[in-house]
């Protein structure tokens, strides 16, 4: 990376006792924002998630005690109420904290839950943005999120529901905006997901893009169709983590693609 110019503003810096929630990002460490590079040069302490790419935690202060906080192998994750507790503990030992989250830590991370419960205790926080995986798998691909032709909104969903109340059938009603949906956390419901599409008004040749693991050395982008989607994805073997894209934005992706560069990895 170029120096930076002397006219930068200064970083702030992580004083002991703070925490600071920093997004990841994707994967590639490039897709790091400025200021999270620095807060991971200057924690004394970093409890991260299991979708931060390992060349990221490789950035992290020597120094730094760095721990895995997050659900691996379908193993059970740690308690959302323990991760706070922790937070809150090492920040009243007077660590410099990071809680480094994948993609950006207020999209669909927990990162509010988090920030409610350091502001309940009395401990100071920042949020540190992060690119958001759906937008960044998107461009990565070659797909527009926006087009002045095809879309005047997007729409970032998550297919795992907090709350199963599937009698709203609210796949379906997204559908029915006619805007282009970029869906989180999707494979395991795609059949349900891509039938309520079709429920909603969607035509079964609607354009689906699937992109797995984006920035990373594991990416892959698979093009079908509403109808298509669950077989491609099944023939593909594609693997969480993934973002299932729907809607003609998708169909850009030829047109747009043909002089790209290739990304460096
Ligand atoms: C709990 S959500 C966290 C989202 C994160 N806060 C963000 O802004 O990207 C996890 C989901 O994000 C998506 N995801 C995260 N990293 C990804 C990547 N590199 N490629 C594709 N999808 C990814 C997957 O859908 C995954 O199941």
């Amino acid at each position: 990376m170029s120096t930076l110019p002397s006219s930068f503003p200064p970083f702030p810096e992580i004083s002991p006792g703070e925490v600071w929630l920093v997004g990841a990002g994707p994967g590639d460490p490039s897709h790091l924002t400025l200021l999270a590079l620095h807060a991971l040069q200057r924690a004394n302490y970093v409890l991260y998630d299991a979708l931060v790419d390992a060349r990221i935690l490789d950035i992290v202060n020597r120094g730094a005690i760095v721990r895995f906080v997050g659900k691996r192998g379908g193993k059970p994750s740690q308690r959302q109420q323990d991760i706070n507790s922790s937070l809150i503990a090492l920040a009243r030992a007077g660590h410099r904290v990071v809680r480094l989250k994948g993609g950006d830590p207020f999209v669909f991370g927990r990162g509010a839950e988090e920030v409610a419960a350091l502001s309940e205790a009395g401990i100071p926080y920042r949020v540190v943005p992060g690119i958001t995986s759906g937008l960044a798998a998107a461009s990565l691909a070659g797909i527009p999120a926006t087009t002045r032709d095809t879309n005047h909104a997007i729409i970032l969903a998550t297919g795992h529901l907090a709350v199963d109340d599937w009698s709203l059938d609210h796949w379906a009603a997204l559908a029915r905006t006619g805007q282009p949906v970029i869906f989180y956390m999707a494979i395991a419901n795609l059949p349900e997901i891509t039938a309520a599409f079709e429920r909603g008004g969607l035509s079964s040749d609607t354009p689906v893009a699937i992109v797995q693991s984006a920035s990373t050395p594991a990416e892959r982008v698979v093009e079908t169709t509403l109808n298509g989607a669950v077989e491609a994805v099944k023939g593909a073997g594609i693997e969480p983590p993934a973002i299932v894209i729907i809607g003609k934005i998708v169909a850009l992706r030829s047109s747009l693609r043909s002089l790209a560069l290739a990304d460096v990895r």
